[in-house]
């Protein structure tokens, strides 16, 4: 007897969805360490920590799970940034980017599975201990900031906004919430998990605010002028895609002078913080000065 054709149709689907399964098992963790690593290779850590870190994290340490789970983010969100719909670049950190070499499904799917990935891995600093309290609040920060009050938002409105004129407010709008956000994020949790005050956690996402947007500020002033090579990523691509910039509005100069400003707001508050932290200082001053 024939089976009916909705059988043969719920197999076929049935068989869909286990290669669906088998290739985000067998395909995704591929593309995902393949971006990890060249992410960390430029930053001079090895692949094998990036993976030691991604694997085995939660249980040794809170924080460690915390900050796979935030470069996990960091990845997708370039993983996704540099996709045709969105900027359309073919080079980051000096490497095709990953639609380029996986094609766009792959990436699409890697920066989805590293998103959900960030979360699994997060999650794993609940121990049933009198911490998990902290560890909560460390979760709702993930979420957020990364999220539509955040990052996406920021890029929802980066991306519908091109070739359009705005508003400087809408601008500052932008970049408090593509980058920023995601400074405020790591900031902000490593100061929960640490034990920080609401007060102190406030002042922390100021200073992490203020980074972050000198941090844009410098990233729009290089996309000009340098060089891709010396970039790692296409120079000029703001140009290309019509972004409204900070150099746009305000010029190479002024925009210069704006990132010290903000720099210096942030190293003020900063050293008023009762804990310091020479190596903290060191890196926020590292992130405006960058050349790439
Ligand atoms: C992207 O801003 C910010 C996020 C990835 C959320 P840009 O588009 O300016 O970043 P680059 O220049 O491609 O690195
Ligand atoms: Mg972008
Ligand atoms: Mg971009
Ligand atoms: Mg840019």
């Amino acid at each position: 007897m024939m089976k009916p054709a909705r059988n043969v149709a719920t197999h076929s689907n049935s068989n869909k969805a286990l290669l669906g399964c088998l290739l985000v098992a067998v395909i995704t963790p591929i593309v995902i360490l393949w971006c990890m690593s060249n992410r960390m290779k430029n930053n001079l850590l090895s692949a094998q920590n990036v993976i030691k870190d991604i694997w085995l994290p939660a249980e040794e340490d809170k924080g460690k799970s915390f900050m796979a789970a935030i470069e996990m983010i960091h990845t997708y969100s370039l993983i996704h940034d540099d996709l045709p719909a969105l900027d359309n670049d073919d080079l980051r950190r000096g490497l095709p980017t990953a639609h380029v070499k996986f094609g766009e499904a792959m990436a699409i799917l890697a920066g989805d599975a590293l998103l959900n990935y960030a979360f699994e891995t997060a999650s794993k600093a609940f121990c049933g201990d009198a911490q998990d309290i902290t560890t909560a609040k460390a979760m709702q920060i993930l979420a957020k900031k990364p999220g539509i009050y955040g990052m996406i938002g920021g890029q929802t409105v980066d991306v519908e906004e091109e070739n359009k004129e705005i508003s400087f407010d809408t601008l500052m709008y932008i970049h408090n919430n593509k980058t920023a956000a995601l400074i405020e994020c790591a900031m902000m949790i490593g100061a929960v998990l640490a034990g920080a005050s609401e007060v102190e956690v406030a002042t922390i996402e100021k200073i992490a605010n203020k980074v972050g947007i000198a941090f844009q500020i410098e990233d729009d002033i290089l996309d000009v002028v340098s060089t891709s090579e010396t970039l790692g990523k296409p120079a000029g691509s703001d140009e290309k895609n019509g972004k409204n910039t900070y150099v746009l509005f305000r010029g190479l100069e002024q925009s210069g002078e704006d990132a010290k400003q903000y720099t210096e707001e942030a190293l003020q508050l900063f050293d008023a913080l009762e804990y310091k932290n020479d190596f903290l200082r060191e890196l926020l001053l590292y992130l405006v000065g960058r050349k790439n």
